[in-house]
């Protein structure tokens, strides 16, 4: 038996580096999947290469910061495919990628909380909405090491500072309700994806990507940077029964960033 056979998933800002790998994942191992992007061509292609692999995923144009969108997410989800077990809130930007704390701008670090806090918000409501009347379900909240220690910037630790702390009060508010809904963050180190391969051009004395790469290297103690399987993983560990008797937890992936 697959791990998350007969479930259904919709993960957020799966067209591109972790949603990717974590909707590919999630299909291989049985889930019917949603895949949202801002991105619709994105996403479609990540829904594609399921397909032909011969997995079950539709894609869907969503930008996460729209309320009435999230319904019509859910229900296409629902009617596309039954109950809603899963959601992967995965979408976010790193804004200027951070940035001396006295130059950012207001609007950008508005900008930045809008997509990667008040959107898994937005996210958590809708899914606690479909997953209760359905008898449960594991909500996913990617948030980062840059929610656990300073580094980055002020907006993106913020924003994912954020996201620890709703994924645990989700959690308690679930569980107190009697809803079987599960909720737990994910906390990666850095993955190369093309949302860190764009730092380069805000970090000074950077002059390619192999220089940044080779400067966070050296923060992982484990001598390489992370692969959006290495998070995938974890979203199928946290999507399936394996982990039930976990929620509100944090599950560090970071090849030992945040370990020194
Ligand atoms: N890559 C890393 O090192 C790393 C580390 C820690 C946390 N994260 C987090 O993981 C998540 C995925 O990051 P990634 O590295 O795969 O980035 P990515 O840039 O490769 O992919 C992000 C996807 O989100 C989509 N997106 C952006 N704004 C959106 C919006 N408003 N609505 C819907 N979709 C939107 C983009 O179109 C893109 O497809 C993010 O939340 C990021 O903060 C990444």
């Amino acid at each position: 038996m697959a791990r998350v056979e007969n479930k259904t998933a919709i993960v957020t800002g799966g067209g591109s580096g972790l949603g990717a790998a974590s909707s590919e994942l999630l299909a291989r191992e049985g889930a019917a999947i949603v895949v949202t992007d801002v991105n619709a061509e994105a996403a479609e292609q990540t829904a594609n290469v399921i397909r032909q692999r011969g997995g079950k995923a539709i894609s869907l144009e969503h930008n996460v910061t729209e309320q009435g969108r999230w319904q019509e997410v859910v229900a296409a989800t629902t009617s596309e495919f039954g109950d809603l077990d899963i959601l992967v809130n995965n979408a976010g930007i790193s804004g200027t990628g951070g940035g001396p704390m006295e130059d950012v701008a207001f609007e950008d670090w508005k900008r930045v909380m809008d997509i990667n806090l008040d959107a898994v918000f937005i996210g958590c409501q809708e899914a606690i909405k479909a997953m209760k009347v359905s008898g449960g379900g594991s909500i996913i909240n990617i948030s980062s090491i840059m929610g656990i220690v300073g580094g980055a910037g002020a907006a993106y630790n913020a924003s994912k500072g954020g996201v620890r702390l709703l994924t645990k009060s989700v959690a308690a508010y679930c569980g107190a309700n009697g809803y079987n809904i599960r909720c737990n963050s994910i906390h990666p180190g850095y993955i190369w994806t093309p949302m860190v391969r764009n730092i380069v051009q805000f970090v000074e004395d950077l002059a390619t990507e192999d220089d940044l790469r080779r400067m966070l290297i050296e923060k992982h103690p484990i001598g390489r940077l992370g692969i959006p399987e290495d998070i995938a993983n974890g979203v199928l560990f946290l999507s399936s029964e394996e982990s039930s008797f976990m929620t509100g937890s944090e599950l560090v992936i970071d090849g030992g960033y945040t370990a020194v």
